[in-house]
């Protein structure tokens, strides 16, 4: 086949801009490991930067089938600009349309519907100015941007305890992010990220990751923050936040799994997507988000979670990133 692979590519942040700026986009060996790995099974595989060019290009090249790990620029629908121009072309691309791209990039709207759909999710409000009075709740909290990933805008200091720390984190989050805050419920029980491949009847869960917080140095709060993925982890010195498979027993695995299914189908997605979901007091399941463009790291020394949960099911990164060709192939009949 005729792919070409859509991403957006990591630069240095501007003056100006928030230091996380860029965190979401992917470095040239991420892109490389990808191309590499479709060039294995196809005769053609070209690279296209998803910037205000890309419309044009892809026009031009026609792929018979577009790889899209494009983050997109701006905004809270930015994941499906490149979605949006594939369907104007008429050219097939891998993963989610873009309704299912935005509705989970915005998480309160996703959370609306995981509720709507009875999927267990920690309660929450949105605040979108700090003028507005903030509602009463239970402490700890914790705050994130309303549409943001890869940890941006989640520290060790996203948990508040008290309405003063809630007031300070929401103004950082709306100042910085130019966006609104996202305050939710804090649930202390174990985390666990879920990657899930297919669709419809064949959507195949691999074995779950649990975010190993005893990996943390002592003091830093059990959270998967922007400290914890790209700062105290780097890969010349990488913790062991992730263990997989998770040790689990077969109820609890059961119930993470059917948790990440049915919140897979309620939002629409197509095929993949990782799950973030940590346990509430009782032990049941949240859904903190879904992923549908997940990030992969194509170095096993890296920590990655789809590469690594793909591994421990017997899948290398190259037949992890041809499987989501196929399962886009057979969704299309091409
Ligand atoms: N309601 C919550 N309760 C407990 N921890 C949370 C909650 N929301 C987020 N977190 C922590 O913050 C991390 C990042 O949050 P998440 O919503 O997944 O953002 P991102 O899109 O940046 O991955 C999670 O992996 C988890 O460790
Ligand atoms: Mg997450």
């Amino acid at each position: 086949m005729r792919l070409a692979i859509a991403y957006n590519i990591k630069k240095d942040t501007e003056e100006g801009l928030p230091e996380d700026f860029y965190a979401e986009w992917d470095d040239m060996d991420t892109i490389e490991g990808v191309r590499e790995a479709l060039a294995s099974r196809h005769e053609e595989v070209e690279l296209v930067e998803a910037d205000a060019g890309a419309y044009e290009k892809l026009k031009t090249l026609k792929p018979q089938l577009v790889f899209n790990m494009a983050e997109g620029f701006f905004g809270e629908s930015r994941e499906s600009h490149l979605p949006a121009m594939m369907e104007m072309l008429g050219i097939p691309y891998t993963g989610s349309a873009p309704l299912t791209l935005a509705l989970c990039l915005n998480k309160a709207r996703a959370k609306q519907i995981l509720s709507y759909c009875s999927i267990p999710n920690p309660e929450f409000f949105v605040i979108e100015s700090i003028s507005e009075d903030l509602p009463g709740a239970n402490f700890p909290l914790i705050v994130k941007p309303l549409y943001e990933g890869s940890s941006k805008g989640i520290r060790d200091d996203s948990i508040v305890r008290s309405p003063a720390e809630l007031r300070c984190k929401v103004s950082t989050v709306i100042d910085k992010y130019g966006q609104p805050a996202l305050v939710e419920e804090y649930l202390e029980g174990r985390e666990f990220t879920v990657a899930l491949l297919g669709n419809g009847e064949e959507l195949r869960v691999l074995p779950p990751v649990e975010i190993n917080y005893s990996a943390l140095p002592a003091g830093v709060n059990p959270i998967y923050s922007y400290e914890a993925k790209w700062i105290l982890d780097r890969p010349e010195t990488p913790l062991d936040i992730f263990t997989c498979p998770a040790k689990v027993d077969a109820e609890l695995e059961g119930r993470i799994t059917e948790t990440a299914k049915r919140a897979f189908h309620a939002l629409g997605v197509r095929d993949w997507c990782r799950t973030d979901m940590r346990l509430d007091s009782g032990g049941t399941p949240h859904v903190l988000e879904l992923n549908p463009l997940p990030g992969i790291l194509p170095d096993p020394k890296q920590n990655s979670c789809f590469p690594k949960a793909a591994r421990a099911g017997g899948m290398d990164f190259t037949t992890l990133v041809n499987t989501v060709v196929e399962v886009a192939r057979r969704r299309y009949g091409i």
